[in-house]
């Protein structure tokens, strides 16, 4: 199925600063395009720690939206979410699933969260191939992975981003900031992954670049 990998980072590629803070590194008409983005998919995924850190709705939100709202998805292998959370509060709303790998949690279940379990890999993590797979099972086709590093480089790693959607800012925040993409380990450039630019516009006062994976 598609899967479309957003940014919205600083010229250096951060998407937070070493305290955690983003809210807001880019301005209000690309959020307003990522609002869009979101329209387009059947989900919209985000890692444990974006949830926890930031608490989003992932709903589009558009003057005069009245579509559908896209699923919400989280990897969250150890169902550390609040059952406080936004997504958790209208799960009976809007299509939220936590993916794990431990037993479903009845906090969540009863709130109306759909929990996936899967296998894990490495850390104990999710095995991205599987969750794919689950989201599939479940009617999704197409998913819109909106970070943050650590669950962008995962999806990389996997070869599992077909397009990439990234909104720069005009500032920088320097090395300690949190990297848009975490580590890749790569076995040198040639493993490295190879994107082919299709588009470039300008949106307010940031940019938004367009890839597809060549
Ligand atoms: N500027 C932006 O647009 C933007 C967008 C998103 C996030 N952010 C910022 O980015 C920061 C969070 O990013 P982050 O990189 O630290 O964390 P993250 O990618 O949001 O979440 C990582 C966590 O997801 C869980 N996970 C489950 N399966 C995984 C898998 N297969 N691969 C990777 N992670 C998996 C892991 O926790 P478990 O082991 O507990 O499952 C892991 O610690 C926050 O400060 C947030 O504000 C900014």
């Amino acid at each position: 199925m598609p899967i479309t990998l957003k940014l919205a980072t600083s010229l250096d590629g951060r998407i937070a600063t070493a305290s955690g803070e983003s809210r807001w590194i880019t301005g209000e008409a690309a959020r307003q395009a990522v609002h869009q983005l979101r329209s387009e998919h059947d989900a919209v995924l985000v890692g444990a720690e974006t949830a926890l850190a930031d608490d989003p709705e992932l709903t589009v939100r558009l003057p005069g939206y009245s579509g559908r709202q896209p699923a919400r998805v989280v990897l969250d292998s150890r169902q550390r979410l609040s059952p406080d959370c936004k997504m958790v509060k209208t799960a009976r709303q809007i299509p939220t699933y936590v993916v794990s790998t431990t037993e479903p949690d009845p906090g969540l279940v009863a709130a109306g969260v759909q929990v996936i379990q899967v296998r894990a890999i490495g850390e104990d993590r999710p095995e991205l191939k599987t969750v794919v797979q689950a989201l599939e099972a479940e009617g999704l086709s197409s998913i819109f992975v909106e970070g943050g590093g650590q669950v962008a480089a995962s999806f990389l790693r996997c070869g599992l981003v077909d397009s990439i959607e990234w909104f720069r800012a005009p500032i920088l925040i320097g090395g300690e900031g949190r990297p848009g993409i975490g580590a890749l380990a790569l076995a040198g450039l040639t493993a490295a992954p190879h994107f082919r630019r299709i588009e470039v516009r300008e949106v307010g006062d940031d940019l938004w670049e367009r890839y597809a994976r060549v």
